[in-house]
């Protein structure tokens, strides 16, 4: 039954369920499908928005780790901590073993949770990041709320995702090739075509990038800024957790 909703609205049950499903050829998949890209986009994330001097970092889905690793490595100083939060259990299993082969277990923390309902005091982060995780949520707005709870002021979202991209003869290539074919290499790769349907479809239903950057601003971020990598096909969302004027006298 919850297969006929459209991705935004299956639940979070089914999207544990479905990353459980694919945890052990996630990494894999994502390689082969960006052609590596996807490792570029989330190191340009990490440059373009982590500063060495944050010390506390909250990557939301986080998947396998990929995108806390990056962060882990490049750009922050020794005594750091990048906790990384997740519904699934078994892509968390990935993001802890990557984390001790690459000595990056001392600066990350994999924790079960969700991102509806952030399981950390308010304004403790300096970073709230995700990558390829907004599609999956069904009630962004009430996440945008979370993350803007959880960083200090004058705070940093951070968010990188895939778009559909807008009409072009770009856009009508790339829909043969992540809305057709895609699922059929998820088949063939992982034995997993439904769940690779669900991300092609959640892509091909997303909002705009300019719909999410007005999202972000009305949940309490002030300047926006957006970059479009790949011709809008994955996008950057950088904000900022406004500093509350000081009381006058
Ligand atoms: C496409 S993967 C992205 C993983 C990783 N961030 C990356 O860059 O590869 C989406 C991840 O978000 C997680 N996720 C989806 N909805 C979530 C939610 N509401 N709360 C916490 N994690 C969620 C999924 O379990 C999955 O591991």
């Amino acid at each position: 039954m919850t297969d006929r909703l459209p991705p935004q609205h299956r639940g979070e049950k089914f999207v544990q369920t479905l990353f459980d499903r694919i945890a052990r050829r996630y990494d894999l998949l994502n390689r082969i499908i960006s052609f590596h890209l996807d490792t570029r986009w989330r190191r340009k994330a990490v440059r373009a928005a982590i500063r060495a001097s944050d010390r506390l970092i909250l990557d939301v889905g986080t998947g396998t780790g990929d995108l806390a690793l990056a962060a882990a490595q490049a750009a922050m100083e020794p005594g750091g901590t990048i906790i990384g939060l997740d519904l699934s259990l078994e892509m968390l299993r990935r993001a802890r073993e990557k984390s001790h082969r690459c000595r990056c277990a001392g600066a990350t923390r994999f924790v079960l949770g969700s991102a509806l309902s952030v399981p950390f005091k308010d304004e403790r982060f300096d970073v709230v990041m995700t990558a390829f995780v907004l599609r999956n949520i069904p009630d962004l707005a009430l996440f945008f709320r979370q993350a803007h709870q959880a960083l200090r002021a004058g705070g940093r979202l951070v968010t990188l995702d895939m778009f559909p991209p807008p009409d072009s003869n770009f856009a009508r290539l790339y829909a043969l090739y992540f809305y057709r074919l895609v699922p059929w290499i998820g088949a063939g790769i992982a034995r997993e075509r439904g769940a690779y349907q669900y991300l092609s479809d959640s892509v091909r239903t997303f909002d705009t990038p300019e719909a999410i950057a007005d999202l972000i601003g009305r949940t309490g971020f002030r300047s926006v800024a957006l970059q479009k990598f790949l011709r809008g096909a994955v996008c950057l969302h950088i904000a900022e957790k406004r500093v509350a004027p000081k009381p006058e006298g």
